[in-house]
């Protein structure tokens, strides 16, 4: 378990985190997410005893970072935003040694290292450069790295980030995997929808301050407003006149299911009120006001764009 209270971090006058209070239990897959710049790195660097806090406590299966380093390197495996390049070595060279520099019993590292190339999936390239694998690959390979110690915790800071739509999928089951392992994972990304799906809980943290907590679904529910409905009157035909938008648009607001209607031209664009789900009262009201429907189409509100709501700012 993660537990964070009152986090500050600076350097110089810039606070890169303010404050931070956020609890990562038994389980769970923890997405931290926020722009660049927000502060999850320096939050994650700290958890991993490679930098003090200048005020706050942080723990780690109840371990201080402040007092309990060693300890808790033991049981965390945190992967930094850059991987180091080590040209010369390949897959398996450089998890061996890795390993030695974990102090993995000599005996024992073939089968672990075999254990988190299965894994990672990366067995068929354990012969190959590491300067030869894709990004995601490689990616998969830093994942390989701090698993070697079979650590409880892991801290992935931006594991998708530069991934092509497969390799992310690839990383995502992975990660995925690795919570169903019972590891406790907290995931950094940028870009919310990388972690939105296999996320169990969600932080949305902005100029090191923590926005949001808590789990996604109800982080959409909290921004997500009414249903967005679009419909298009029919075109008149030849010689008749063109239906009357504004009466049409007139029957909907007298709908208390309903919370806005605008009109441009033969166009309705109409919002519902948030608790309302179905669309399909909208359809029989205009049809028994004699309204002739070219096109009915509810919008999908986007998830991103319900966040921009919630952060007002820059999280993707
Ligand atoms: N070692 C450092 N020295 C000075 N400023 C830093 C250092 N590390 C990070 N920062 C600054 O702290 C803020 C938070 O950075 P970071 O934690 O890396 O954000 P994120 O990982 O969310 O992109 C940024 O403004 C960054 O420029
Ligand atoms: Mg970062």
């Amino acid at each position: 378990m993660i537990e964070i209270r009152n986090l500050t971090k600076r350097f110089g006058s810039l606070l890169a985190v303010d404050d931070l209070s956020l609890t990562v239990g038994e389980g769970e897959l923890f997405g931290f997410i926020g722009p660049n710049g927000a502060g999850k790195s320096t939050t994650m660097k700290i958890l991993a005893c490679l930098l003090r806090a200048d005020s706050g406590t942080a723990t780690v299966c109840g371990l201080d970072v402040r007092k309990d380093g060693e300890a808790i390197r033991r049981m965390l495996g945190y992967m930094p935003d850059f991987l180091g390049v080590y040209d010369d070595l390949t897959v398996d060279e450089y998890l061996q040694f890795f390993a030695s520099a974990f102090r993995l019993e000599r005996r024992k590292r073939r089968a672990v290292i075999d254990g988190v190339l299965e894994l990672t999936d990366l067995t068929v390239k354990k012969r190959a450069m590491v300067s030869s694998l894709s990004r995601g690959m490689q990616q998969r390979l830093g994942v390989a790295r701090v698993l070697l110690h079979d650590p409880k915790v892991l801290l992935l800071d931006e594991p998708a980030s530069g991934l092509d739509p497969r390799a992310r999928i690839e990383m995502r089951e992975l990660l995925v995997e690795l919570r169903r392992m019972g590891k406790i994972l907290m995931v950094s990304s940028h870009i919310l929808s990388e972690l939105a799906e296999m996320s169990t809980s969600i932080g949305i943290i902005e100029r090191g301050k923590l926005l949001y907590a808590g789990s996604i679904l109800d982080a959409y529910e909290r921004v997500r407003g009414g249903d967005q409905i679009a419909v298009t009157l029919e075109a008149p035909a030849e010689g008749t006149e063109a239906q009357d938008a504004e009466s049409a648009a007139r029957t909907l607001r007298a709908d208390s299911r309903v919370a806005s209607v605008s009109v441009e031209g033969p166009r309705l664009e109409i919002e519902l009120k948030p608790e309302e789900r179905s669309h399909h009262f909208v359809i029989e009201a205009l049809v028994r006001a004699g309204v002739r429907i070219a096109a009915f189409e509810p919008r999908q509100i986007k998830l991103e764009d319900a966040f921009l709501k919630l952060t007002k700012g820059s999280v993707q």
